[in-house]
């Protein structure tokens, strides 16, 4: 069953979504037609692609550059994805999003674009992070 904050991805299209609520019914969830678009046959064919859950991956942060590094700043957090090297920011390889879970579930996230540096700032104090998150569209789902 699917639960809230599983991120799944489409093998077919490559699309992402986050769940918002769990309980569905259907879950996990489909996302495209598995229908040849060029088939006539096909057309009425109404299977649907099943989404993967896509696994949290981790590693050592200071040599792998997809775990969030955590840090204090102020009276927030910093994330930095590879550090002291930063993860690439290429428009075929970025992090597309970095996500605080608090130990209260509250989830903040941030969306990055190609050009921008892989870093990101919250208001959320260190003390109340249960985990950090981030999107790499090359290489999928990392926490730390
Ligand atoms: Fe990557």
């Amino acid at each position: 069953m699917a639960m809230i904050l599983d991120v799944y991805k489409c093998p077919k299209c490559g699309n992402v979504m986050t769940v918002l609520n769990s309980e569905v019914p259907g879950t996990p969830p489909s996302c495209c037609y598995l229908r040849d678009p060029n088939d006539p046959a096909d057309l009425d064919r109404k299977e649907r692609v099943t989404m993967a859950k896509l696994d949290e991956k981790s590693g050592d942060v200071l040599t792998e550059k997809h775990v969030p590094f955590i840090e204090k700043q102020g009276n927030g957090i910093r994330i930095t994805m590879g550090k002291p090297a930063l993860h690439p920011m290429l428009a075929d390889h970025y992090i597309q999003w970095v996500e605080v879970v608090t130990k209260d579930d509250r989830s903040y996230r941030k969306f990055l674009l190609p050009g921008q540096q892989p870093i990101a700032s919250f208001e959320v104090k260190l003390d109340d992070v249960a985990r950090v998150r981030e999107f790499c569209t090359l290489h999928d789902l990392w926490r730390s």
